[in-house]
């Protein structure tokens, strides 16, 4: 069923069943040339009610054959924006910010209209909603292009964004588009906490003396290692009541309009965890010198769970939480299992990456995680292909068949008149 409408989606908003359902779109300025573009895949994954009160998931691509109207190359006083307008009202807008030397996507917007049926059967409240966010994306210098093969994926509220292939330049000069690419985290080889012994280097450098003229240094992105994934428990008495195994970064930005972002790391080995358990809400409380950062779960109608909330101080820096959060949702007496890499919004300051997560906040028995329910990232729409050959071929088939009956009737009809 839900693979079936996903397929329909996926032939109505024009994608090519065989042929991938990458985007490309370009802004060009007043002389015809290009001074923005994208090229990605895009792929949509939204939560809604619907008419009976259930909860349904849609998900699509972003099609190949959007509108750009609305798109900027952006001037002295106004941002490059690209706005890519598609199918029944919804549309995806990200705009630029940037210095002299370094630039980077400052926000994503994703407006989508539950009046196309089409894509939201029975949703009970019909109408344009709207997801944004200021986003963590690297900075990059200027004259590069931003590249990432591996998917990227971005969860705000209801909405989960998938980003994969993606090629984007802003502020593209001449009209000439890079062959210097910026490449994503998630591209370069795994560079798990590399095992370098770092003493502090005897190099007693001398502020150099070089005054000639400000020399243009280019950032070097150091890259962040993955998180380590850790294996996080809370017991009541002698009794393990809540697992969660998981591989946790924090994104956090101190200053009110999002300008610079900090990233760090939980080392599970440096961490001290406790934690509540309840009938209808547990927690999970994981400290690390002077950071503390703390998951809450709730239950929903006694079927569900879900991580409700998220605390997060660090002394003397940050500190910021919301209660309101719906993300992680699966049953009771199961866990909730996503391997995939995961950039959950909590608040305009605070985002949580996750990987190889996997949590039971509730019903634990002997000590170990129940039956998992899969996050949706970690099955991707490629099992639609085989499915899509199928119908194919099967309409190939009817079709031959039909023209040998037909094709026989006639001829039969026609010996007949003779
Ligand atoms: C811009 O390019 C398109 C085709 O690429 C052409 O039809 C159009 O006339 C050009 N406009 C200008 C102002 O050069
Ligand atoms: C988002 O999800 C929540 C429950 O998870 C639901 O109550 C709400 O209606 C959804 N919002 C939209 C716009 O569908
Ligand atoms: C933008 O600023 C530059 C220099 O600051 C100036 O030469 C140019 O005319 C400005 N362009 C516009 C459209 O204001
Ligand atoms: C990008 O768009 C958002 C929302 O539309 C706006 O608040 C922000 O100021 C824009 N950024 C720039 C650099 O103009
Ligand atoms: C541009 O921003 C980067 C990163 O925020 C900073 O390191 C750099 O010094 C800035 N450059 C200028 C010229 O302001
Ligand atoms: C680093 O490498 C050394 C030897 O190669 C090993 O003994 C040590 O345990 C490693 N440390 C970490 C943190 O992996
Ligand atoms: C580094 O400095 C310390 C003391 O400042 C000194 O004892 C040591 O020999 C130095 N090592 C190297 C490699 O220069
Ligand atoms: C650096 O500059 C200062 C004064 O500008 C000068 O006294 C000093 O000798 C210079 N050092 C080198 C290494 O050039
Ligand atoms: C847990 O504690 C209870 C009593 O407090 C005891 O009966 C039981 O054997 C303990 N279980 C384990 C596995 O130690
Ligand atoms: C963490 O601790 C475990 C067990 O104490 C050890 O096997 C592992 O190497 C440690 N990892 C790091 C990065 O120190
Ligand atoms: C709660 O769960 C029951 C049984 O699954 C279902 O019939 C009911 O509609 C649910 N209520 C809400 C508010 O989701
Ligand atoms: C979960 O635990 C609660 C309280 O211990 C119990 O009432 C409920 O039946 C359990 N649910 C499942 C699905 O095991």
């Amino acid at each position: 069923m839900e693979s079936y409408k996903n397929l329909l989606l996926l032939i109505v908003l024009g994608c090519g069943v065989l042929q991938s359902c990458a985007m490309r779109a370009e802004v060009y300025d007043n002389n015809n040339e290009t001074c923005l573009y994208a090229d990605m895949e895009l792929q949509f994954t939204i939560k809604y009610e619907t008419s009976d009160k259930n909860m349904s998931t849609s998900s699509f691509l972003l099609p190949s054959n959007v509108s750009t109207t609305g798109s900027t190359c952006g001037d002295n006083t106004t941002a490059p924006l690209l706005k890519l307008d598609f199918g029944d009202g919804h549309s995806f807008t990200v705009n630029f910010t940037h210095n002299q030397t370094v630039y980077h996507v400052d926000v994503i917007t994703f407006v989508y209209n539950t009046n196309d049926s089409l894509i939201f059967p029975n949703a009970s409240a019909k109408g344009v909603f709207t997801v944004a966010s200021k986003v963590t994306m690297p900075d990059l210098p200027m004259d590069d292009y931003y590249k990432c093969v591996n998917p990227e994926f971005l969860i705000i509220n209801n909405v989960t964004m998938k980003f994969s292939n993606v090629s984007v330049q802003a502020y593209i000069k001449d009209g000439n588009v890079s062959k210097q690419a910026f490449e994503c985290d998630a591209d370069t080889p795994t560079t798990l906490a590399p095992n370098v012994t770092t003493h502090a280097p005897n190099v007693t450098t001398h502020a150099p003396n070089v005054t000639t003229g400000a020399p243009i240094t280019t950032p070097v992105p150091t890259p962040i290692p993955k998180p380590e994934t850790g294996n996080y428990l809370v017991k009541t008495g002698n009794v393990t009541c809540l697992l969660a195994d998981m591989g946790l970064q924090l994104n956090f930005s101190t200053t009110k309009n999002q300008s610079g972002w900090k990233v760090i790391n939980i080392v599970p080995n440096d961490t001290l965890t406790s934690g509540t358990c309840g009938i209808d809400t547990s927690s999970l409380k994981l400290q690390e010198n002077q950071m503390m950062v703390e998951l809450v779960f709730a239950v929903k109608n006694s079927t569900k769970f879900y991580l409700n909330g998220v605390n997060v101080s660090i002394s003397g820096q940050f500190a910021d939480s919301n209660n309101s959060l719906e993300y992680w949702e699966a049953s009771i007496g199961s866990s909730y299992m996503c391997n995939k890499n995961q950039n959950f919004k909590i608040t305009d300051n605070l985002f949580l990456t996750t990987l190889d997560l996997r949590v039971q906040p509730f019903n634990v028995t002997d000590n170990k995680f129940s039956t998992a329910e899969e996050c949706f990232l970690d099955s991707d729409l490629s099992f639609l292909v085989p499915i899509a050959v199928g119908v194919a071929l099967g309409f190939l088939i009817l079709l031959v068949l039909i023209s040998y009956i037909i094709g026989r009737k006639k001829s039969h009809t026609g010996y007949q008149s003779v």
